[in-house]
């Protein structure tokens, strides 16, 4: 009785390290992002994000708002790290124009060290 107890309880320990180890993985930045976005080419509530650095602005399916379609930049670290820290703040900067709107709420990732994460998600993936 006692060494299946002890079995019983070794089990236990090790399916709860298992279990803790995909809840690290999405603590990652980037997990916020796949509730409206594909790491793919395929728009979900927004844009796919497959070769979004280097890619023109506000130019594939998935993109609503007038003031992201008529953008005229192309997606780079900087502008990307404006865009996850305030993409409300950042569409007004990025176009130069105070009342410009974009549908994508903020995502407040506005940490160098969290923006590295999300940035190298996406190089991974243009
Ligand atoms: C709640 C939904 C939502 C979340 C979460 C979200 N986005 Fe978005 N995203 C959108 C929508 C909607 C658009 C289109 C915005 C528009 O039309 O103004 C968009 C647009 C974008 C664009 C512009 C794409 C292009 O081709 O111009 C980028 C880049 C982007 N999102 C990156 C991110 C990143 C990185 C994250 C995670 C840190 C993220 N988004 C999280 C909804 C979201």
């Amino acid at each position: 009785m006692k060494k299946l107890l002890l079995v019983a309880a070794s089990a236990a320990f090790v399916m709860g390290t298992v279990s803790l180890a995909p809840m690290s993985a999405q603590a990652a930045a980037w997990g916020k992002c796949k509730a409206c976005h594909n790491f793919t080419h395929k728009k979900k509530v927004g844009p796919g994000l497959a070769g979004v650095i280097g890619r023109e602005a506000g130019k594939v399916k998935g993109v609503k708002s007038k003031s992201l379609k008529s953008a005229t930049w192309t997606w780079d670290d900087d502008k990307l790290r404006l865009w996850m820290c305030n993409s409300k703040k950042a569409i007004k900067t990025l176009t130069g124009d105070d009342h410009a709107k974009t549908k994508m709420p903020p995502q407040k990732i506005c940490d160098p060290a969290k923006q590295d994460e999300v940035l190298a998600k996406l190089h991974s993936i243009s």
